[in-house]
């Protein structure tokens, strides 16, 4: 707690105990909690981000925020040191779990980035679950999910981006059907849920199980790793999700730049103070909605509902909390809690 002096701290617990109730959504009043009471470290962000949601853009800006406000951006595309069997995060359902071993591991490789230092981490990850007296701050960035479906569907099998012999890899075990055509013989194989019962899983061999089944979830991201619940994509692990969606500090939105930029810099202006000055460019698309017939849409629609109802929320949240955020009267406290020096 040396980052405190004792009569901020005090005075911040007066404010919190005040107020009350005020506004469990204004999220700068509830990460000054956090941080006051020791649940929260404010030294270290870790952002688990969501593939194709448009995040090398905000990676850059990261790496020119961290020189201006002194601290460190760290990326990687999967954490290094740990990975599923087939490398995929979060784990495809078939593949084992993570040992809780590795998961501790994990942990304390990323809680000795900020040693001495603020850091901001990032890599392709489900959420993770801290003890509360080392939880660092957690965001994220959701895209709508059809939009992301293809946009991953199509970079995955031909993105020029991509090494090839990582698009062969993915070909050979997904196969390289057109959307149309994946989705055709999903419905002619009849398959149920994520397709893999036996039966069906013969008729699709498995082809573009990354359309429809909880490996390529956004909305499974966001179900902490490792636990029962978020062993299968269905409404249980919906609610946990949307349950966690809350415990991230902020969480952003593709379509909406500006909004997300703007809570971004309000919840957290030690990392991110002159962000929503930084040009803003759309997410890189190899195909597009436009592309799509109105009845593919519906069914990928109905085929990912878990995913658009968990995107609904997460938009509804966002300016729920912008401009709870945005108002708050607690701005100053959490800055002084957040940086020495700005006090
Ligand atoms: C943090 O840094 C100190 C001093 O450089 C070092 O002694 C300590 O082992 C480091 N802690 C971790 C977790 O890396
Ligand atoms: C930047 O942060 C480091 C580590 O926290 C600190 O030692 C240094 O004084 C800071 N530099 C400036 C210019 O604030
Ligand atoms: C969802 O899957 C989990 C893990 O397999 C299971 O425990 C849970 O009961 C399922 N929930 C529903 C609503 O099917």
């Amino acid at each position: 707690m040396r980052w405190l002096t004792c009569t901020l701290l005090v005075n911040t617990l007066i404010l919190i105990t005040k107020t009350g109730a005020i506004a469990q959504i204004d999220p700068v009043h509830r990460l000054l909690t956090s941080i006051s009471i020791g649940t929260r470290r404010p030294d270290l962000v870790l952002y688990t981000r969501v593939p194709k949601t448009g995040s090398s853009s905000f990676q850059r800006h990261l790496d020119a925020l961290a020189s201006k406000l002194n601290y460190t951006a760290f990326h990687f595309s999967t954490p290094p040191w740990i990975y599923c069997s087939s490398g995929f995060t979060p784990c495809r359902r078939k593949d084992r779990p993570f040992l809780p071993y590795e998961l501790d591991r994990h942990r304390k490789r990323i809680l000795a980035m900020a040693n001495g230092t603020h850091a901001v981490v990032d890599f392709h990850f489900a959420y993770l679950r801290f003890v509360a007296n080392t939880a660092p701050i957690h965001i994220n960035i959701v895209r709508e999910p059809i939009s992301r479906l293809i946009s991953h569907y199509n970079y995955m099998r031909f993105g020029s981006e991509r090494k090839s012999e990582n698009r062969r890899d993915y070909i050979r075990e997904y196969g390289a059907l057109s959307i149309q055509e994946c989705i055709d013989l999903y419905f002619t194989c009849q398959c149920v849920g994520d397709c893999r019962s036996e039966q069906s899983s013969t008729c699709t061999q498995g082809r573009c199980l990354d359309l429809y089944s909880g490996f390529n979830s956004q909305m499974m991201y966001f179900c902490p790793v490792g636990t029962a619940v978020c062993a299968d994509k269905n409404a249980s692990a919906l609610v946990e999700a949307l349950r966690m969606l809350h415990e991230y500090e902020a969480v952003g939105i593709t379509e909406s730049p500006q909004e997300s930029m703007r809570l971004f810099e309000a919840v957290l202006p030690r990392y991110f103070k002159g962000l929503s000055e930084l040009e803003q460019k759309h997410v890189r698309q190899s195909s597009t909605k436009a592309e799509l017939s109105k009845q593919l849409l519906d069914q990928l629609m109905d085929l990912n509902s878990l995913d658009v109802q968990f995107y609904e929320h997460a938009v509804k949240l966002l300016s729920e909390r912008l401009q709870a955020a945005e108002a708050s009267p607690w701005r100053q406290q959490l800055q002084g809690l957040m940086n020495p020096q700005y006090r």
